[in-house]
């Protein structure tokens, strides 16, 4: 039987609060994770996700501790806060998630292209600096055996073209974001750091329900699986990525998607 874990690991989650973020931060805990930090704009968020993290720790009889930092990321010395927190905390860390990202979704006449920066900074800029600044100590523990792994949250959309919400800016961001990712893959390599690109399908979530709600059966009719991903399924493939089997990974973008990028999404939701 193989043993996947991540056992006596420390993990940095960036809008680890709710949805995908929180996903990552739980299957972390229930592996065995030493510990666990998680940010996202809001401090009351913040509270309930540790609180959530410690009781599921409690649960899976696992003593993760669960360090919690408001910060607004797509704010430059706000996101070097967050580094400086989290730093003061740890002795190192083995695994980042850059994986906090917005979302604006508007017709091209009328797009203002205020959003379409908004997105890009904090899809595309943050993501940037926070593998900037926390890339020393991602090099301190990783090792030839088992790398330090950063995990990029991109999307379906940097793998296909047609967009029918009008998400001019998301779209650009996760395409970038994931090139950004390959760059790094390269560079940091020989540091003994992995980074792979996550280019997730359609799960319910805060940012996408929105959508969900207006595509109806659209997009799950569209799915080869014929479905939108769960929440297992995110966090095995995750598991996987940042567990030492999977060491040789590195600088791939995986579709967690039940096959859709393949299928193309609907060009009228
Ligand atoms: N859900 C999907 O179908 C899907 C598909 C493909 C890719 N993704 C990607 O997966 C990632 C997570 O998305 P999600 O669906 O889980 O969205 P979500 O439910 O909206 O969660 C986003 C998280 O990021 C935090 N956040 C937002 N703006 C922030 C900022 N400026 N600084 C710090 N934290 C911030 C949010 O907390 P606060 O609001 O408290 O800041 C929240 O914790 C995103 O990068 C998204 O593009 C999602």
């Amino acid at each position: 039987m193989v043993d996947i874990n991540v056992k006596g690991k420390v993990a940095v989650i960036t809008g680890g609060t709710r949805g995908l973020g929180l996903d990552c931060a739980e299957i972390f805990v229930r592996n065995g994770a030493a510990t666990v930090a998680i940010t996202s704009r809001k401090a009351d968020a913040c509270e309930k996700a540790k609180a959530y993290l410690e009781k599921v720790g409690r649960e899976a009889n696992v003593n993760s501790k669960i360090i919690s930092v408001p910060a607004d990321l797509s704010n430059e010395s706000q996101c070097k806060e967050f580094y400086e927190k989290v730093a003061s905390q740890v002795d190192r860390v083995d695994i980042l998630i850059a994986n906090a990202g917005a979302t604006w979704g508007e017709p091209l006449e009328t797009h203002p292209v205020s959003a379409m920066s908004k997105v890009l900074t904090l899809n595309v800029v943050a993501v940037f600096q926070t593998i900037q600044l926390f890339a020393p100590l991602l090099e301190q523990s990783g090792s030839p055996e088992d790398p330090s792994r950063i995990l990029i949250m991109s999307s379906i959309i940097s793998l296909i073209a047609s967009d029918p919400a009008g998400t001019y800016g998301y779209a650009a961001s996760k395409a970038g974001v994931s090139h950004l990712g390959k760059n790094l893959a390269v560079q940091l390599a020989p540091r003994n750091i992995n980074v792979n690109i996550l280019a997730p399908g359609f799960f319910p979530t805060k940012m996408s329900n929105g959508l969900l709600k207006v595509a109806g059966d659209a997009l799950t009719d569209a799915n080869p699986r014929g479905r939108l991903g769960t929440k297992e399924d995110i966090q095995n493939v995750v598991l996987f990525l940042c567990a030492k089997q999977s060491n040789y990974l590195n600088g791939i973008v995986v579709p967690i998607d039940g096959g859709a990028h393949l299928a193309g999404s609907p060009s009228k939701l």
